[in-house]
């Protein structure tokens, strides 16, 4: 089985090894041998053993007949698009970590791909080293699934765990995140949630049938989330997590990722450093937890090896047919509870102000935080957060009543709002 694969980056170094530390085993369970017969890249990286492959800066010399598996470990969406799609074309198996050419232009691969009966891996591109993706199309098949909850970028773990454990700002905990090798090349695609919200939309397509579309996916990053949030949160039972959620009703389906406050006595709230995690509910199975990590140059290897295996042994298989017409639910009509971060005056009456304009909008309070050692001046203004956690309301009644607490005169700065994820 000889593979031509596409880069020379942390993905496809961590292949090399893997062939080369696992070779016996991987061909006792093969009967054959897998070499690496091609490597192309933009740029030549000569001290890299690439196991006796020849090398190209062209990809289309990946399509040659002598590679059996187009490997494609590039990142970026229009090279990878392109060589997939002729790949696909000249019925060549494909093995892709790429989440962001998926979210693209998967459900055309996916379709062209079960035309033509071109086995098509993309393990690797969810979750790092968690097999996901298996398990959701092959080990859950008998099920329907309901829902599935987690967290889905190593890098906004990273970094809140950091941030909660150390103290370090955002900015120190996102460098060491990127000189570890687990952030995108752009890190905003972490941060800002757009990573999640790919895996996101690959993991819904696979368990409700419907098609891979970004648009149905509310999307929030960790760029707002500070010091005292976690603190707070931590004192009410809770650790903010960036979760994604994907949940199905009758008629509609709900798909987010945002930050999120995780009850401590929950162990996805423990998921911590680059690891990822995976809830998956469904009818058979009931409920199950997959942890493992997410990113980082073995574990990603680990997945596009898995899928070349599968494909060498004949025996991969393509997600069901996208049938489902189901309409996306907008973020205005989840329910759930809510944390507040509100900045006041530091005066008499000003809590009562606050309980009357939630009671106002049936909000009713769950824990209420605030503390006489928080306050501080700035200007002539002295003013200390009131921490509030809601019970469950819907979320458009809360957007409004944030827009009339924001106007109140006692209210100085923006009130941050974290949603509840309960997991039971
Ligand atoms: N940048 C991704 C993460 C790794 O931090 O999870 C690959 O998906």
């Amino acid at each position: 089985m000889r593979l031509g694969v596409a880069g020379l980056g942390t993905v496809a170094q961590g292949l090399f090894v893997l062939l080369s530390e696992n070779a016996d085993r991987v061909a006792r369970q093969l009967g054959q041998p897998i070499s690496v017969a091609r490597v192309a890249s933009r740029t030549p990286r000569s001290h890299i053993d690439t196991l006796g492959a020849e090398f190209s800066t062209e990809l289309n010399s990946l399509l040659q007949d002598d590679v059996d598996i187009v490997v494609e470990l590039i990142g970026g969406t229009d090279d990878a698009n392109r060589l997939i799609s002729r790949a696909i074309e000249l019925g060549k198996p494909v093995v892709t970590a790429n989440k962001a050419v998926l979210s693209q232009f998967g459900n055309s691969y996916i379709s062209r791909a079960r035309e033509s009966h071109v086995p098509l891996g993309f393990e690797a591109s969810v979750a790092g080293g968690i097999p996901i993706v298996a398990v959701l199309k092959d080990g859950l098949a008998g099920n329907s699934i309901d829902s599935i909850t987690g967290i889905l970028n190593g890098t906004c773990n990273f970094v809140l765990t950091q941030m909660d454990a150390h103290d370090s700002t955002f900015e120190s905990a996102l460098r060491q995140a990127q000189d570890l090798g687990f952030a995108e090349s752009d890190p905003s695609f972490d941060i800002d949630g757009i990573d999640a919200a790919q895996k996101l939309s690959i993991l819904g397509s696979i368990a409700f049938d419907q098609p891979i579309d970004l648009a149905n996916i509310y999307i929030e990053g960790i760029t707002n989330i500070q010091l005292d949030d976690l603190h707070y949160a931590r004192e009410l039972g809770y650790r903010i997590k960036h979760i994604a959620v994907a949940r199905v009703f009758d008629s509609s389906v709900e798909m987010r990722v945002h930050p999120a406050l995780v009850s401590d006595k929950d162990l996805m709230s423990r998921i911590d450093g680059v690891d990822n995690a995976i809830s998956v509910a469904a009818n058979g199975v009931g409920s199950l937890l997959l942890k493992g990590p997410g990113a980082g140059s073995r574990p990603t290897a680990s997945a596009v090896l898995s899928d070349i295996i599968e494909i060498a042994k004949g025996k991969s298989s393509l997600p069901t047919n996208t049938t489902s017409t189901r309409r996306a639910s907008p973020i205005c009509d989840l329910t759930s509870s809510y944390y507040l971060y509100v900045p006041v005056s530091d005066e008499p009456g000003v809590m009562a102000t606050l309980a009357e304009v939630l009671g106002n909008h049936r909000i009713s309070m769950e824990s209420v935080i605030q503390k006489s050692d928080a306050i501080q001046q700035t200007g002539n203004v002295r003013w200390v957060p009131v921490v509030l956690l809601t019970d469950e309301v819907r979320e458009s009644v809360l957007d409004e009543t944030i827009r009339d607490l924001q106007e109140l005169s006692a209210v100085h700065g923006d009130i941050r709002r974290v949603r509840v994820v309960n997991l039971n």
